[in-house]
């Protein structure tokens, strides 16, 4: 004789792909009907065609399957009230208090920026994130380049993100990260065109609207320079840390410096330095060859006594990647770049915070 209990137990294993919690405790599990062998299970929906109810409901029918004397498993799809994604929203979201910006806050915030544009933030924000998670941290990834995002695309999360009760918005997850950007609530080709305050509320509502549950990392694409969004970024986060990611030039080292003095001035210590594009390592003789130059990052570091954290090969794998959603570390651990990526992870991973 199956019992509800025996079923219940079984669905307290299912979790919520973007809520990261089980869907009994999310109050997901509407009904349970057993009949003999045949178990039917009533499952609500956060919204209407929610694009993970396909993945929902096979994880429902194989959790409920392994049940011995179990012979059939349906499931039965319907949808929340606003009143229950309100309640939720209560539950996920409590006080509306942000688990990034709140004064006690333990997740470690790590703002990758960079002096001049086009040097691989994005292409490092996505590979150091999804290195934490491949080491089992659970990692939250914000693009904060409000007019120039692009980590939605690296990423191929471009669904709408769910909103839950008066504005709590859901991270999209994207294989256990939780991905938040513009690209997720824009067309990719529609510019951007805001000014200075709403710049700010946008960011702020990131930070402080979304409900980014129990993370341990935010890693945040910041655009480049020391303009709005960065001034933003460290009055709300000031205990973040900066990761600066600069090109081997001299001049493009030059300009990372004055990100790194804004962050000293602000308060925000700059954990260390990626040199990317570093080198380009040969795939006839094998040599490495320093095809932009080399020096600038180790100056730098040497000038803001920060550590040179890994210096990034020029891999055509990162483009490519990077158009389709699929970063290096993800897609081919074992290259030279992804291998810099979890070195920098770890190195992140034992700094002391
Ligand atoms: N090590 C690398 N080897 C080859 N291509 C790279 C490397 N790093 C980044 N790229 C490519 O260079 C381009 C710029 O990288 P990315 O978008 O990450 O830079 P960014 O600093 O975020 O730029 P922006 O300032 O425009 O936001 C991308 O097409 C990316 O795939
Ligand atoms: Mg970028």
């Amino acid at each position: 004789m199956i019992t509800r209990e025996q079923v219940m137990d079984r669905l307290a294993t299912v979790m919520d792909p973007e809520l990261h919690l089980p869907i009994t405790e999310l109050g997901m599990v509407e009904s349970v009907h057993v009949d003999g062998g045949k178990v039917q299970v009533g499952v609500k929906l956060t919204v209407a065609g929610c694009p993970l109810s396909t993945r929902i409901e096979s994880e429902v029918t194989q959790a409920v399957s392994v049940l011995s004397g179990v012979t059939d498993v349906g499931v039965n799809l319907g949808v929340m009230t606003p009143e229950e994604r309100e309640a939720l929203a209560a539950r996920l979201h409590p006080h509306r208090e942000s688990v990034v910006t709140a004064k006690d806050s333990k997740v470690r915030v790590v703002i990758c920026g960079s002096g001049k544009g086009g040097v691989g933030k994005s292409t490092i924000t996505v590979n150091v994130a999804a290195a934490l998670q491949s080491m089992g941290r659970a990692v939250g990834v914000l693009d904060a380049d409000v007019y120039g995002f692009s980590v939605s695309r690296m990423l191929a999360a471009r669904q709408q993100p769910v909103v839950l009760g008066d504005g709590v918005i859901v991270p999209v997850d994207v294989h256990n990260l939780r991905v938040m950007s513009m690209g997720m609530l824009v067309n990719e080709d529609t510019p951007v065109m805001w000014r200075g305050p709403m710049l700010h509320k946008l960011l702020d509502q990131f930070l402080n609207d979304v409900a980014w549950g129990e993370i341990e990392y935010l890693l945040i694409d910041a655009p480049p320079g020391t303009g709005d969004v960065a001034i933003s970024l460290s009055q709300e986060l000031p205990k973040a840390r900066v990761l600066l990611v600069t090109t081997p030039q001299e001049a493009a080292a030059r300009v990372a410096g004055r990100v790194a003095q804004m962050a000293g001035k602000v308060g925000q210590e700059v954990i260390g330095i990626i040199e990317n594009m570093a080198y380009f390592r040969c795939t006839d003789c094998g040599k490495a060859h320093p095809i932009f130059g080399k020096g600038g990052a180790q100056r730098l570091a040497h000038e803001f006594h920060v550590p040179l954290l890994g210096q990034v090969p020029i891999d055509p794998q990162l483009p490519m990647g990077g158009d389709l959603g699929e970063p290096i570390v993800w897609k081919h651990p074992d290259s030279e770049a992804a291998q810099v990526f979890f070195k920098v992870a770890k190195a992140i991973d034992e700094t002391d915070w």
